[in-house]
């Protein structure tokens, strides 16, 4: 079966693109690189040993209809295709508004037109804000979004409740992502960080490889047993298989729209950093600094309901995400 796969070529969207295929479906890419590179292309061609239909075109613009009408036969489409920095987002909200909602709202439409149902979302814990209780189930209120990135996330799910309110012939299920981290384990794509990274774990492999000189702790004063901010990792390989699993809940008629995608634990800042060196073998240099404005200081997600309609848990760990992520530095640095 055909699914189209916005943002195919970016980092958990490539992921998924492999679970898709070793699952026998057939992945086509609609991502224009300007969040990724040819090496993300070329390891997928190593890692399933054959080339991945993909159109170099913006999710955003009218030239996707070309895949619907060079398609007639989709049985899905997966969206990825989003800008996702929080702090740039809050210097350049009209960038995330106009990209984010626009790629989805045409995507819906061309789904809708063209009688595609099957529709899985990339969405995030960040629609949480700061929960109260912890961990956070799918019916823990969604807080005003703290940063124009998350409004986008917000808006594009209203978007399906609305469309489902009003009757559209589509069947949404909206992943809600904590913390994705590590590397495909052949090394061959992972997490392209463009420029300064904005996420922990491309700074500590960064860092690692003598390319940054050293990793700041955002806050150790946050109300946690370490003092740093605690988030739920969730090896990228993971939440790209619940891609495949939130595809066969809807073939099966699945009814449910809202899944979190975690492990149910929840990691500091302070234990990523020192796993990271056990495992791996390696000190970091790093210090500790004042807080990031707009952090959280913790969440960790519920997924029972997951694991219960989906069939999907989470089972790989800490270990293996934070080796796979410095065997994917390794490639960048002979890349590069
Ligand atoms: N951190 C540091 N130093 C760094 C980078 C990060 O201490 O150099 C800390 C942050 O303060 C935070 C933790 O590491 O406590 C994780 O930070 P990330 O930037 O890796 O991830 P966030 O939790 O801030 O954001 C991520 C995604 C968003 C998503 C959000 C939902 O980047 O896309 O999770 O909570 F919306």
């Amino acid at each position: 079966m055909k699914i189209l796969v916005t943002g195919g070529a970016g980092y958990i969207g490539s992921h998924t693109v492999v679970e898709l295929a070793k699952a026998g479906y057939s992945p086509i890419i609609v991502d224009d690189l300007r969040c990724s590179q040819e090496i993300m292309l070329s390891g997928l061609k190593s890692i399933l040993g054959k080339k991945i239909d993909h159109y170099a075109i913006d999710a955003a613009s009218q030239d996707l209809e070309k895949v619907f009408i060079d398609h007639p036969d989709l049985g899905g489409a997966i969206h990825f295709a989003a800008y996702k920095a929080v702090g740039e987002s809050v210097q350049q909200p009209i960038k995330y508004y106009e990209n984010n909602i626009l790629a989805t709202s045409n995507l819906l439409k061309l789904m809708l037109k063209y009688e595609v149902a099957h529709y899985v979302f990339s969405s995030s814990c960040t629609v949480y804000g700061q929960p109260d209780i912890l961990p956070v189930t799918e019916t823990t209120e969604r807080k005003p979004a703290q940063s124009p990135y998350g409004r986008t996330k917000q808006i594009c799910e209203d978007l399906v409740f609305d469309l489902m309110q009003g009757g559209a012939k589509l069947a949404p299920v909206l992943l809600r992502y904590f913390n994705p981290i590590g590397a495909h384990e052949s090394a061959a794509i992972g997490e392209l960080a463009i420029g300064v990274p904005n996420n922990l774990v491309p700074f500590v492999t960064q860092t690692a490889a003598g390319l940054r000189e050293k990793l700041t702790v955002f806050g150790d004063d946050y109300n946690t047993p370490d003092g740093s901010c605690i988030r739920d990792y969730i090896h990228v390989t993971d939440l790209a298989r619940a891609h495949v699993a939130a595809l066969e809940y809807l073939q099966k008629g699945g009814k449910i729209q809202v899944f979190n995608a975690g492990t149910g634990q929840g990691s500091s800042v302070l234990e990523i950093l020192r796993t990271f060196e056990r495992v791996n073998n390696i000190k970091l240099n790093y210090e500790i600094g004042p807080r990031r404005s707009g952090d959280i200081e913790k969440i960790w997600a519920n997924c029972d309901l997951i694991e219960k309609e989906l069939g999907w848990k989470a089972q790989l760990g800490l270990e293996e995400a934070l080796k796979s992520a410095w065997q994917w530095q390794q490639t960048l640095n002979a890349q590069y």
